[in-house]
């Protein structure tokens, strides 16, 4: 029997590069209930996007990211990543296959013995398929990406958060993956930080195309770095929308207002400090320079 395709019957213009389809997660608990994780749910996300996940702490966020490269497997349901339904996997597939999918964690998760270049290294090393002239080259392209050639001789202990998460970042992205999950990428960096590291996600998305997907407990990251988020609640995906589309429909959900407000205020500064700065403000010197 041949599994379909995931545009098979859908008539879409693109097929998704990840779906979710009606998956499902449980997990039993010491007493000897069952906890339901993720419920029934199905999820498109199209090659290329910044795609946010957002809810309140256990909505099942982090479950559902990891549901997207099987390091949960579902009870129910398929995951499509690239055409491929990864719950028909045999364990060597899967293991080639997550090498399109790369995955960046809130405490970075680097090898605290290895330098920089050999944490980069690491996944183009383990699958022995690359000489060592091409793992050097693309190591420094990676770490170009991320603005961190400089410390590619560098110990993880040296380097600051920051610095730390962009490595972690190159190392996902040297086996050239389609997708990147990011599980709180920015939760445990200051402010300043979490929005140099933004730029660079969003820098990263543009340059190569790569999709982004997201969970994070900041709506401001939402607003910054995302073109669409879907809203958690209870292991139920209860809203989607894309983000600049702030006040085209009425939210359902709290979270959902709060970021369409979030954008709208953003909106207004800015037509607010492009006015300020208008010739009209000017006085007849300064407009001869303008
Ligand atoms: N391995 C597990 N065993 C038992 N329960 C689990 C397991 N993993 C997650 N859960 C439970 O499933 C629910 C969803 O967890 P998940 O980590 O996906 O939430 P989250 O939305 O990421 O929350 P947070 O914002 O706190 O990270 C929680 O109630 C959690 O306790
Ligand atoms: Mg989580």
């Amino acid at each position: 029997m041949t599994h379909p395709t995931p545009d098979q019957g859908r008539g879409d213009h693109a097929a998704p590069v990840i779906r979710l389809q009606s998956v499902q997660k449980s997990f039993a608990l010491p007493n000897g209930e069952v906890f339901d994780a993720v419920q029934s749910l199905s999820l498109d996300i199209q090659q290329g996007d910044v795609f946010g996940l957002i809810g309140k702490s256990g909505a099942g966020k982090s479950t559902l990211l990891r549901l997207i490269n099987l390091l949960e497997r579902p009870d129910a349901g398929q995951v499509f990543v690239g055409g491929r339904d990864l719950t028909t996997l045999s364990r060597s597939e899967l293991r080639d296959t997550r090498q399109n999918i790369g995955m960046i964690f809130q405490q970075f998760n680097l090898l605290q013995n290895a330098t920089v270049f050999d944490n980069v290294a690491f996944p183009l090393k383990i699958h022995g398929r690359h000489s060592k002239a091409e793992i050097d080259a693309r190591v420094r392209e990676c770490l170009a990406l991320v603005g961190l050639v400089e410390k590619i001789d560098t110990y993880p202990a040296q380097l600051s958060g920051g610095q730390k998460q962009r490595v972690a970042i190159a190392r996902a992205l040297a086996p050239r993956p389609q997708v990147l999950l990011c599980d709180e990428p920015t939760s445990a960096l200051d402010s300043e930080t979490t929005r140099s590291l933004l730029e660079t996600l969003r820098d990263i998305n543009q340059k190569i195309g790569v999709t982004i997907v997201i969970v994070t407990h900041e709506l401001s990251v939402v607003e910054v770095l995302c073109r669409n988020v879907a809203i958690l609640e209870k292991g139920r995906l209860v809203e989607q929308f894309a983000v600049d589309a702030a006040g085209a429909a009425e939210r359902k959900t709290a979270l959902g207002r709060e970021i369409d407000e979030l954008v709208r205020r953003r909106e207004r500064e800015a037509r607010e400090s492009r006015s300020a700065q208008s010739p009209a403000q000017f006085g007849a010197q300064e407009l001869a320079y303008v």
